[in-house]
């Protein structure tokens, strides 16, 4: 197991592109599974995540040819993905327990093969995570559910003996924290298979889902209203190949922007979605950062200047994640670091994932002052973060311990980085390329003492 030893201090300058977004590269491609044609994906990023979506796709079936990046800067790799053999439709525990995106493969493979089975996803190091919203919407759609050894078993019942059809159906997708960006995924992608109109209510408006929405329109799909909260779908009988490139990834950004705050630096950011960033960049304009984005070029691939917050210093600010267009609940940890040196008290409250904190307590022991009641947390600003040994379970978590470490005083020492391997590619060669002294260490030597 690798750890990161990082030498806080460096005002962290330079430019970086963006690369591919893992939340969308996932629903992406599982919905591979729709067509039994080829399907092509560029700008995917070379992450753990996506290596064992591959694997699971593989082992359903699908044919994988990679090409990985050839430039270190580009937003990633490209995929090639054929389904030649439709036999195996089960989804083994063994690689959901390790990605819950795995789900992602239920609504693609029941619509295609009319059979899924997949393991349900367990518990979760961010709080619970449960799948009720996406069995809803698929058994809206007509689809037999039930559980058997912990694993989902979906079939679409036969018709006078034949194999059927997922039927059109009116859809609510809402839950008690919103609606479902996975389960919006899943039903939508069902949904182009089935015979008739669906229309999902309190759909998931993350720019995620506009991109499945957008791969599945070019495979042949008829949908309209992605990105607002009622997406409408006029299913077909087939759904051909095509060629996508995935949206560079708004949390890989909103991290390096936090990383620019927190360091008083200047990180220029291209191949930047700063349509999808809009209440982050707010949130952190109004913590004192500095942004200056490109107005010629697309808002969603565009170049952004994140400045620190100079002299002045970083202010409080108050904070509510949100579903989008809200303050993301995957930007909410990394906000956190920043906010431990601002001037003053700020309020972070998540209505995402209540219980997603484990940030909390290792920010504590490098010298933040937080106090947390419920779902929310008060950040009594500090002058000084001081570098110590730190861990945490969550791939955002360890992000933020990472920008702590940068402004730390002294060494902080990161362990356990294979959940940021989850979702960054090669954080420290990026931030080393920004002027950070960051070193990944292969645990087995001993830890620097912090
Ligand atoms: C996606 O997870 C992301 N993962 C998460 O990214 C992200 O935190 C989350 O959306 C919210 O934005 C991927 O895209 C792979 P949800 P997802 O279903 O779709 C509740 C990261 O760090 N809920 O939108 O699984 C749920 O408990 C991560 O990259 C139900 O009640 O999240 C939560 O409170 C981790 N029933 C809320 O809805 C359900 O059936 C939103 O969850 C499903 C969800």
């Amino acid at each position: 197991m690798d750890r990161f030893d990082i030498r806080g201090g460096t005002r962290l300058a330079g430019r970086l592109s963006v690369k591919g977004s893992k939340n969308a590269a996932l629903p992406l491609l599982a919905a591979t599974l729709l067509t039994d044609e080829p399907v092509t994906f560029r700008h995917v990023p070379d992450l753990a995540d996506i290596r064992n979506m591959l694997r699971l796709l593989g082992e359903l079936g699908c044919q994988v040819d990679s090409s990985p990046a050839t430039d270190t800067d580009s937003p990633g790799g490209s995929v090639r993905l054929h389904v030649t053999d439709p036999t195996v439709s089960h989804a083994r525990y063994e690689i959901v327990r390790t990605m819950r995106a795995s789900i992602s493969a239920l609504g693609p493979m029941l619509a295609k093969r009319g059979y899924a089975r997949i393991s349900l996803p367990g518990g979760c190091s961010i709080g619970e995570r449960p799948v009720d919203l996406h069995l809803r919407g698929l058994q809206a759609l007509g689809a037999d559910i039930t559980l058997d050894s912990g694993d989902i078993i979906a079939r679409v019942p036969k018709a006078h003996g034949k194999a059927g059809r997922l039927r059109g159906a009116r859809i609510f997708l809402g839950g008690p924290f919103g609606s479902t960006v996975l389960g919006t995924a899943n039903v939508m992608c069902a949904a182009a298979l089935a015979e008739g109109t669906t229309v999902i209510e309190s759909a998931a408006c993350e720019p995620e889902v506009v991109d499945v929405a957008n791969l599945l329109i070019a495979m042949g799909a008829r949908i309209t209203g992605a990105g607002s909260p009622r997406i409408t779908i006029h299913g077909v009988e087939r759904l051909r190949g095509a060629d996508h490139t995935v949206i560079p990834d708004r949390i890989e950004a909103g991290t390096y922007m936090c990383a620019a705050l927190i360091t008083n630096g200047d990180i220029t950011l291209d191949n930047c979605p700063a349509d999808a960033l809009m209440a982050h960049m707010d949130r952190l304009t109004h913590a004192g950062g500095h942004f200056e984005t490109d107005d010629k070029k697309d808002p969603m691939r565009t170049t952004v200047r994140c400045q620190g917050a100079g002299t002045r210093g970083i202010q409080p600010i108050e904070v509510t994640t949100q579903p989008h267009p809200g303050f993301p609940t995957d930007l909410q940890a990394q906000l956190m670091a920043v906010l431990t040196l601002a001037d003053g008290n700020s309020v972070i409250t998540e209505r995402i994932f209540t219980e997603r904190f484990l940030h909390v307590a290792e920010l504590s022991r490098m010298g933040a002052n937080l106090f947390r009641q419920g779902p929310t947390v008060i950040v009594s600003g500090v002058r000084r973060l001081v570098g110590a040994p730190v861990m945490a379970s969550d791939l955002r978590a360890s992000a933020c311990l990472v920008l702590a470490g940068l402004a730390a005083e002294g060494t902080t020492v990161v362990n356990r980085v294979y959940h940021l391997d989850r979702g960054y590619e090669r954080m420290e060669d990026r931030l080393r390329a920004l002027g950070a002294n960051i070193e990944r260490v292969n645990e087995k030597e001993p830890a620097i003492s912090a």
